[in-house]
This record gives structure tokens, sequence and C-alpha cells, in this order.
């Protein structure tokens, strides 16, 4: 993922490099670049696109060099870079306050790689049936309580529903008072993570717990105590062998050597699950409903074929959606070596971006790219590198196959009002602006 601005005490140390030697791009001042970056994240990466090609730098508060890759043609080099050649942990540094420094997504090299053989197993494809009852009753739980006639914002039930799914999948906690003690704080940490003021390091301030940080620091700290709760619990449970959630599986994994995961490992990979599970599917899902909604005979046809009994469609409209709206629109990392990308020979220190969302937007690959069409995905396979909403090579998204499967979730609803909500970024992920309003029409379609 790109979290950018990041800043690492490792990036103090990057080599230097001659600037001319980068893909040209554009020479608005760095401060001005961040802004537009932060503020009109598509419009602007569309129009840099626009203006200076395929390949092409632009320079980021913290962040520094950022060499945007929007040619699939030119990816392989960066996903099959050595892992300590090309660094996505570092590239992701800014998270560590919340995930915590033994995070999958905050490591590199072969520590990455012993976590990420540890935290397979749980989520592989087949897995995914176990979770299957799971996620459905959470969802109709969640629409039995939606108001029938009056609109909505879909994003925040999506929201509730994602965050119990992985609070039971995930965590293994079913009704009782562990599962109400947590979930309004990951509520409250997800609200404040959410606040680009309260991560960006230079503003981290405690102010005796009144500023946004402040707020950050005794929430993390109260989630803190309750994780390590859950997790002593499960590694002294006498029946863990019979679980079928996450945690128990992970609890009971053993690396090459023979070791366990400690608490600490524990804690900081149950904190990744949530957050980078929860907002990230919840988001996506909302997407598909306002593209589905926006587009009445995709929905028809959607429904008709899930009548019939066929999920063909249905994965043609998750993948389009997760085209047209990817949520993590680029993912980064940061090189310690050299690489050559296309003619370019790029230099350790710089950050290498593949950019999701210009690529998804490729007209050469999608013809018409800005339009709803997951016909595009029912006959034809997306080439791993064109089609690229979770990332790619030994960073690829470890819940793909967890969060498509609850993307299967389909229900009937109609929006509130007919506008398409223009893309906010919500710190890491690009949000509908207005969350998606919809009205809940009698009967509910499943
Ligand atoms: C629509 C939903 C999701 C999207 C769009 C998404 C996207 C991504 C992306 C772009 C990356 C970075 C890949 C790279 O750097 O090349 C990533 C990494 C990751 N994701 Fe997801 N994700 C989603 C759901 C989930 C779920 C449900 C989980 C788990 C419960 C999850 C767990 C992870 C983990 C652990 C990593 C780090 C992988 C590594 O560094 O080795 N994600 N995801």
């Amino acid at each position: 993922m790109d979290t950018t601005p990041s800043t690492t005490p490792r990036a103090a140390a990057r080599a230097a490099y001659d600037r001319a030697t980068l893909p040209p791009g554009p020479r608005a001042p760095m401060p001005v670049q961040t802004l537009l970056w932060l503020l009109r994240p598509v419009s602007t990466m569309h129009a840099w696109r626009r203006r200076y090609g395929d390949v092409f730098t632009i320079k980021l508060a913290l962040a520094g060099d950022s060499v945007q890759v929007c040619d699939p043609a030119l990816l392989k080099p960066i996903f099959a870079a050595k892992p300590d050649d090309a660094r996505a942990g570092e590239a992701n540094s800014v998270l560590e306050p919340v995930l915590g420094p033994n995070s999958t997504l905050l490591l590199d090299g072969r520590e990455h790689l012993r976590h990420r053989k540890l935290l397979l197993p749980p989520f592989h494809g087949e897995r995914m049936q176990r979770y299957g009852e799971i996620i459905a009753s959470i969802t109709d739980a969640e629409m039995e309580r939606w108001p029938v006639g009056r609109p909505f914002p879909l994003r925040p039930a999506m929201q509730r529903i994602t965050l119990d799914v992985i609070l039971r999948a995930v965590f293994g906690l079913h009704d009782g008072d562990q599962l109400e003690r947590l979930r309004p704080l990951v509520r409250e940490l997800v609200d404040i993570t959410r606040n680009r003021g309260a991560m960006i390091p230079w503003f981290r301030r405690e102010l005796g717990g009144r500023s946004p940080w402040g707020r950050f620091v005794a929430t993390r700290a109260r989630a803190d105590v309750l994780l390590h709760e859950i997790i002593r619990q499960r590694q002294t449970d006498p029946d863990v062998a019979e679980r079928d959630d996450v945690l128990s599986m992970l609890v009971q994994a053993r690396d090459e050597n023979g070791e366990a995961m400690n608490v600490e490992e524990l804690r900081d990979e149950l904190m990744t699950l949530l957050l980078a599970g929860h907002e990230t599917t919840a988001t996506s899902l909302a997407w598909c409903f306002q593209l589905l909604l926006l587009n009445p005979r995709e929905l028809q046809a959607l429904q008709e074929d899930i009548a019939a009994g066929s999920t063909a469609r249905i994965d043609a409209v998750i993948k389009e959606t997760m085209r047209i709206r990817p949520v993590v629109p680029v993912v980064a990392r940061r090189l310690h070596a050299p690489l050559q990308v296309g003619g370019w020979t790029l230099p350790a220190g710089v950050m290498v971006a593949p950019n999701i969302e210009l690529i998804h937007h490729r007209d050469d690959l999608y013809p018409q790219p800005d339009q709803f069409r997951p016909d595009r995905f029912l006959d034809a396979q997306a080439e791993s590198y064109e089609w690229l909403p979770f990332g790619g090579g030994v960073r690829r998204c470890l819940g793909a196959s967890f969060a498509i499967f609850e993307m299967r979730t389909v229900t009937n609803l109609e929006l509130a009002d007919g506008t398409m909500d223009r893309v906010r970024r919500a710190a890491v992920v690009m949000v509908p602006e207005r969350g998606v309003r919809v009205t809940l029409r009698e009967p509910l379609v499943a």
C-alpha cells in the first residue's frame, strides 16, 4: 500500500542520487504536490499521467521522490524484485503506531516472509467456506436494522458488517463481553486514524490526551489490554485445536524452526488484519452497491444470474467495481538497490509505485474505462498486472480471497439520490464522499 506521506528512520540513511536521472514529472513545489495528492488524488493522478506519460516522478512530503508506474508491462521487475531491494514495509511505515512493529505490512525481508508464511494458511481460498455462515448471519442481522423507505448511508452499514466479520471469523469472538468491549474501541481507533492530522508524524502531540494523537494513544492502550487478554486466553485454551477462527490457527502455527509467534507479534498481526481487512472491504462493498444501483440494467442482470444459481456475474461485478474504484490506488516499494524499469535505471533511495488507479483506467486495456461494464470480466480473465486491486508479488494482499468471498453478499437496494459520489481520500483508502446513500426496499433479496 502507499501510505505516503510517511517517514522512517531508515529513510534518513537513503543514498543520495542525481534527481536529473529520474523520469520527468510535475515541477510544482513539493508542498503543492503533496496537497494535491492528499486533497484531489484521483483527478491529480490522471492529469499528471496525461501530461507525463506512463512513468513519472512526483515529490511528496516525507516520502520524497516517488516514481509512478502506469504501464503493466513495466511492473514485473518491481513485483519480482528481491524483497530486500524493494521494500514495501518501509513504504508503509506511517502505519506503525497503529499496527505495531511486528505487522506483516511493515516488515521486510526474512521477517516478512516468516510472518507471511505463518499467516497464509488461515486465508487460503478453500477455508473461506467455513466463514460463509458467519458472514451471512452478520449481514442478515445488520440488514434487519436498516430503516425501510428512508435514506441512509451504506458505507457505515458495510463497516459494521465487515468489522463484525473480522471480530468473529478472525478473532473468534462471539456474542459476549470481549466482543462488546472491543467493537467500540476499534471503531474509535479507525475514526481517529482516518483523521490525517492525527497520523502525520509532525502533528503527533499528546497534549494530555486532548489532541487527536493523544486520544489515539489512550484508545490504543485500552485496546491493547483487551487484545493481550484475548491472545493469552486463546494460548491456554485446551480446545484451541477444535476452533475455526484465524487467531486459533495463528496461536498453533509454527515457523520452520518450530517457533510460535509471541504475544506481541500476535497482537500486531491481529491489529493488521483488523485495519487492513475492515475499511477496505467495507468501502469496496459500498462502491459496488453504488455502481450497481446507478446501473439498473447491470443490477437486474445480476439478480437474474443469482436466481439462476450462477456466481459468474457477481464475480465479474466485483472485479469491475475493484477496477473502476480501487480503494487502495497505489502500492509502493522503497528501493535499496538500483532497479531497471523500462528505459529507466531507478536509483536506490527512491520510492517506486505501481499506480493501480491509472493502470485500471487505461483505455488500451479497458475501452471506455470510466464506464461500469462487468461484461469485460465475464469472458476474459484480466492479466495479473492489468487488474491489481490487491497489489502484487510477495506482498499481494493476504486477505484477497477473504475479501472477495465477503463481497459476494448482494442486497436489493435503491439509491436515495441518483448521483455518483465523488472519490475522497480517507487516510489510506479512497472512499465515496457521502457514504453511498440508499433506501431499502422490501422484500430483501440475499
Ligand atoms: C477489498 C478489500 C481489500 C483490498 C482492496 C486490499 C488491498 C490490499 C493491498 C493493495 C495490499 C498491499 C499489496 C502490495 O503492497 O502489493 C494489501 C496487503 C495486505 N492485506 Fe489487503 N485488501 C483487502 C482486504 C483484506 C482483508 C479482508 C485482509 C485480512 C483480513 C487483508 C489483509 C492484508 C494483509 C495482511 C496485507 C499485507 C501483505 C504483505 O505485506 O505481505 N486485506 N491489501
